[in-house]
């Protein structure tokens, strides 16, 4: 989704921006842009489509070199994907710029306000207000100026606004759930929405919360809140997070899977050297675990969800995050909550998140992103350990939070997780990929897919068809096989491939053979993908879904429509 880059310091500053876009690239965009101050003046360069379009762009104009430039990659909300909707906005007198991710929700009367003051918009965005507002507050001080026009927005936003007047400041807003963070370096300040560009480049990394501003130097960041200097303590971070590549690989999706087997080796390391006793000790204490999460990370969800339910440890109430607010499910302070993310940043599963901290519950966040907001709000963060994953379709993520699920409920049984295994079946059946292939080309032109499952598998079918949707645009559905028989059935024909995800349950395979007749029997091409122990039986779909997509010659990395961290409820 929209993210954020900006620079100020000694370098030349838009290529310094455009190198951040690039790394922001994999969040998913339409348009990109910059802004920059060049003799007292902003100017800005905007492109639809990729910022290797942008970056050609700011080539061939052979920009004058500038000490501050505002960077953005927009994924549209409000308005069409037109250079005009793209960020950086500026105001009508050109006096103020702006980069925003996030949504203003009373933008129609505050453009029609400003309107009848007589100034002129150019794009059907929401953001062009706030560099327009800002402007009717101009002042020597351009925190004052920011933080009377930010009296005035309602909604979730996180924006940069710099002025023509002071070209060696950037002032930083925050409100609601979008991530923004400050990375300092000798005589030089990046700011990002996403840490994990930063942390190779900074020494330190400050973040946001809500309600703060930041008045943003080259040498100097400070921090107010409510009409006071605050002090902040920068983020202790790990280990700094090395920008991700391709290597061997084609896709990012490819490298991604393939990297399964050393992600498992990944999380035994961590997690030998981590004491869950306390962990182990509220679980006990509690009464019903929540989970929250969205997409591949509510699928994770429900698979540890039924592996607490089979060990009869909890009741785990397992909640679309999106959902909890109208549902209204009973909630006591003796429960715990679970919140899954890979980015620690979707704004569902944030805000459902504060649901469980105001209603009194410890949270504990099963997260891939140190730092992040979701990591940086849990009473108690278990690290996924599964390293970037760019491509919008998550895979070695799935496996890593499914396994940190496992690794917990194994914490409270007093029993080992079977890590060696694990890490041999996934090479294993990474073995599998030539096989794989040749389903797909023997099935690429099927109408639909469905993924049928039972017990565990049921939940594997889910994510399986996730995946197929997600980057190959055909229609498919995961399916508990029961359920075939009440509904989805009407649809099985010759143009049809069921995949049969096979259970280790024996009892449960043999109850599944009735599915396959029935499919069989009105014309369905099948293909039976053999038991697994654990998750690892995705990897087949995750491979069906990759060899799919490139047989129809789609971007699996990037598919149309979506985006990798979502920041908008
Ligand atoms: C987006 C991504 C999905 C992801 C979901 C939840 O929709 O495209 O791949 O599963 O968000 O993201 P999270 O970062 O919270 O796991």
């Amino acid at each position: 989704m929209c993210g954020i880059i900006a620079y100020l310091g000694k370098d030349n500053a838009v290529n310094r921006v455009t190198e951040g876009l690039k790394t922001l690239e994999y969040r998913g965009y339409d348009s990109a842009g910059l802004a920059y101050i060049s003799k007292e003046t902003i100017h800005t360069v905007k492109q639809v489509g990729p910022v290797d379009a942008l970056v050609q762009k700011v080539n061939d104009l052979k920009l004058p070199k500038s000490n501050i430039a505002l960077g953005h990659t927009r994924w549209a909300t409000h308005g069409g994907i037109t250079e005009q909707n793209s960020h950086p906005h500026v105001s009508d007198d050109g006096n103020i710029a702006v980069v925003h991710n996030g949504i203003i929700e009373n933008y129609i009367q505050l453009k029609s306000d400003l309107e009848s003051k007589g100034v002129t918009f150019k794009s059907a965005t929401d953001t062009e207000v706030i560099p327009n507002l800002i402007s009717q507050f101009k002042s020597e001080n351009i925190l004052k100026s920011v933080t009377e026009a930010c009296k005035y927005l309602k909604g979730s936003y996180a924006f940069l606004a710099m002025s023509c007047d002071h070209p060696d400041t950037i002032v930083a807003a925050k409100n609601g759930s979008q991530p923004l963070v400050i990375g300092t370096v000798k005589d030089a300040v990046y700011i990002s929405s996403d840490t994990p560009t930063l942390t190779s480049k900074c020494d330190k990394i400050y973040a946001l919360e809500d309600a703060e501003f930041a008045v943003i130097c080259p040498t100097s960041v400070k921090f107010h809140k409510f009409g006071k200097s605050i002090v902040k303590k920068p983020l202790a971070i790990m280990a700094s997070v090395k920008p991700a590549t391709k290597g061997i690989y084609n896709t990012f999706m490819e490298r991604e899977i393939h990297e399964i087997p050393d992600v498992i080796e990944a999380i035994e390391r961590e997690y030998c050297k981590r004491d869950l006793t306390k962990l182990v000790a509220k679980i006990h204490a509690c009464d019903t675990i929540h989970i929250a999460a969205c997409g591949t990370s509510y699928h994770a969800g429900l698979y540890i969800a039924r592996m607490f339910e089979r060990q009869g440890l909890r009741r785990v109430l397992v909640h679309v995050a999106s959902e909890l607010p109208h549902t209204n499910p009973i909630i006591n302070p003796r429960d715990i909550a679970i919140v899954i993310s890979q980015s620690g940043e979707t704004a569902d599963t944030l805000s459902a998140m504060k649901t469980f901290k105001n209603r009194g519950l410890y949270t504990i966040a099963i997260c891939n992103v140190e730092g992040s907001s979701i990591w940086r709000y849990a009473d108690t963060a278990l690290p996924t350990v599964a390293g970037t994953e760019v491509a919008v379709a998550s895979t070695k993520a799935y496996i890593a939070q499914t396994l940190v699920g496992e690794i917990v409920v194994n914490a409270i049984m007093e029993q080992p997780t079977n890590f060696v295994s694990y890490r041999k079946a996934a090479h294993e059946i990474l073995g599998h990929s030539e096989e794989i292939l040749k389903v797909v080309s023997e099935n690429k032109d099927m109408n639909r897919i469905f993924f049928l499952g039972k017990g565990l598998s049921a939940i594997t079918a889910l994510e399986s068809a996730l995946k197929v949707k997600e980057i190959t645009y055909r229609h498919c559905e995961g399916i508990a096989a029961g359920e075939l028989k009440h509904g989805t059935l009407a649809l099985v024909d010759s143009n049809t491939l069921s995949i049969i995800l096979t259970p280790t349950d024996e009892a449960a395979a043999q109850k599944l053979n009735n599915s396959i007749h029935e499919v069989k029997s009105r014309g369905s091409h099948i293909w039976t993908v053999p038991p697994v122990e654990s998750s690892l039986q995705i990897i087949y779909a995750q491979l069906f879904a990759l060899h799919l997509a490139q047989k129809l010659s789609l971007d699996p990395d990037k598919p149309r429509n979506l985006a990798k961290s979502v920041t908008v409820e």
